[in-house]
């Protein structure tokens, strides 16, 4: 029998973080990114050996990638999917605004330094948070993945 399309299943997003420094922070992250329904998780440029503060241990759940440098996130990027950069940026659409791709990757910038310019220009989308000052990487990427989750998966 021929299946009916289900318009719900052409959506999917992973998340990750740009030069991460701290290991807590991604741990937090990652238990988020399981709960609000990441398929996958991923470090460009760090280090990461487990952190107490992913409860779940997200990386048995769900693919968690190590890229070498933003090239090779770039070239790894699923087919036909947007790489979302989370930023304070003059270019970046308020998140009250923003129309989450079906197909996304969400990439954050480092604790320190956030995300060269390099690669924000090289994102297909820019998404901001309110605020004057950074959130911490690890709330903001939980909000945005909530964000999405509201608009889309709870319509
Ligand atoms: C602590 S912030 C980096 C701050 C860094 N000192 C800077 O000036 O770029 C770490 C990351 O969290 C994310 N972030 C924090 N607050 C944000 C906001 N209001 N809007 C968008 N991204 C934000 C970005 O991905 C940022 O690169």
């Amino acid at each position: 029998m021929k299946q009916k399309w289900n318009r719900t299943e052409e959506r999917f997003f992973g998340i990750g973080i740009y030069q991460p420094k701290t290991e807590h922070n991604i741990g937090t992250l990652w238990r988020s990114a399981l709960i609000l329904g990441a398929k996958f998780i991923f470090i460009v440029d760090g280090k990461y050996n487990g952190q107490t503060s992913d409860t779940l241990k997200t990386w048995s759940k769900i693919p968690f990638y190590r890229y070498d440098d933003f090239e090779h996130l770039y070239k790894s990027l699923p087919y036909s999917t947007q790489l979302v950069g989370v930023e304070m940026n003059e270019n970046s659409t308020p998140i009250s605004t923003f129309v989450h791709p079906h197909r996304a990757v969400y990439l954050l910038g480092a604790e320190n330094n956030g995300m060269p310019s390099k690669v924000i220009s090289q994102c297909h989308h820019l998404v901001r948070l309110p605020g004057e000052t950074s959130l911490n990487v690890s709330v903001c990427g939980s909000i945005v993945m909530y964000d999405r989750l509201a608009k889309t998966e709870l319509k």
